[in-house]
């Protein structure tokens, strides 16, 4: 696997693939991997005859208040871990590298339509530092496939919205969710748990799974389900931002012959905030 910081190298190595006649798979992420970055490696190779995974630590994308500079970076782990799963090239860039202007005079990607909602409601602004970065990321790899995580649903859902809106030849691969044995969803902000609020973690993914369960025996009283789950996990120490059942397709709201269903919930939990979902076919 060949570590590679500069456009130009970079573009080199995807020239001469392109010469050969082979595809190329996007793994976009921010480091600190775990087992559910791995699995995307796994599944782009999957996609394409090489895989490219980036490391970059996106500046836009982190509210002023947020974890921009104690966000975990382990690079040479990250790279040991990558090596193992096969991946072509770890492209790591610079700040300046990936925003040559600087990021004050960086072109923005915004997309209005669902980036308000959900986690973009009480994290402003943060979608549009995704949308943004994930743009000049295929810029610069030019890929065939992408592949991102259903962990993040509305964001996976998003830039399908960017790639068809701006005719991009991209196809996007959703992997599913990678979790600990108690159910927990793996992320690189689950260190930020103490011992006892990793105990309490899994609560979230219960809560979900249980609205989840009550609408496939035919429940369909979607407010009392939300709040009852929200009530649920402020009684086990949570603080909830939201818990929501959306249609999978759009986010909207469900009417009532909607089939697929997407619960959804962001809770803080001691300094990390957790997000997680579940889709359900009813
Ligand atoms: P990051 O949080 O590092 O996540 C990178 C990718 O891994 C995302 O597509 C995310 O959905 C996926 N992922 C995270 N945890 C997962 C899990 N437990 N199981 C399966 N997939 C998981 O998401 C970002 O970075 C950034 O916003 C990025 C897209 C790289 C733009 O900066």
């Amino acid at each position: 696997m060949r570590v590679l910081e500069d456009v130009s190298a970079l573009r080199e190595q995807l020239s001469e693939w392109r010469r050969n006649g082979e595809h190329v798979a996007l793994v976009p992420t921010m480091g600190n991997l775990h087992a559910g970055h791995l699995s995307l490696v796994e599944l782009a190779r999957e996609h394409a005859e090489r895989t490219v995974v980036t490391i970059f630590v996106n500046p836009t994308q982190f509210g002023e208040n947020e974890d921009y500079d104690d966000y975990p970076r382990t690079i040479e782990r990250d790279t040991r871990k990558l090596k193992a799963t096969g991946a072509d090239v770890l492209f790591a860039p610079a700040v300046e590298t990936v925003y040559p202007f600087g990021v004050e005079r960086a072109t923005v990607v915004s997309a209005p339509h669902l980036t308000g909602d959900l986690c973009g409601a009480s994290r402003p602004g943060h979608f549009d530092g995704v949308t943004s970065v994930v743009a000049r990321l295929f810029a610069i790899v030019q890929p065939d496939v992408a592949v991102f995580g259903q962990k993040d649903f509305q964001q996976q859902l998003i830039i399908r919205f960017m790639v068809e809106d701006l005719h991009l030849p991209i196809k996007i691969v959703t992997g599913p969710i990678v979790r600990d044995p108690d159910g927990l969803a793996m992320s690189s902000r689950n260190q930020y748990l103490g011992e006892t609020e990793r105990a309490a973690a899994p609560r979230l993914h219960a809560e979900i799974e249980a609205i989840a369960r009550a609408l496939q025996t035919g429940r369909r009283d979607y407010q009392a389900l939300e709040s009852a789950a929200a009530q649920a996990l402020e009684a086990a120490g949570f603080r909830p931002d939201y818990v929501e059942i959306r249609r999978a397709q759009d986010l909207a709201k469900p009417d009532r012959d909607c089939d697929e269903i997407v619960v959804l919930g962001a809770a803080f939990l001691g300094a990390a905030r957790l997000i997680d979902n579940v889709v359900v076919t009813i």
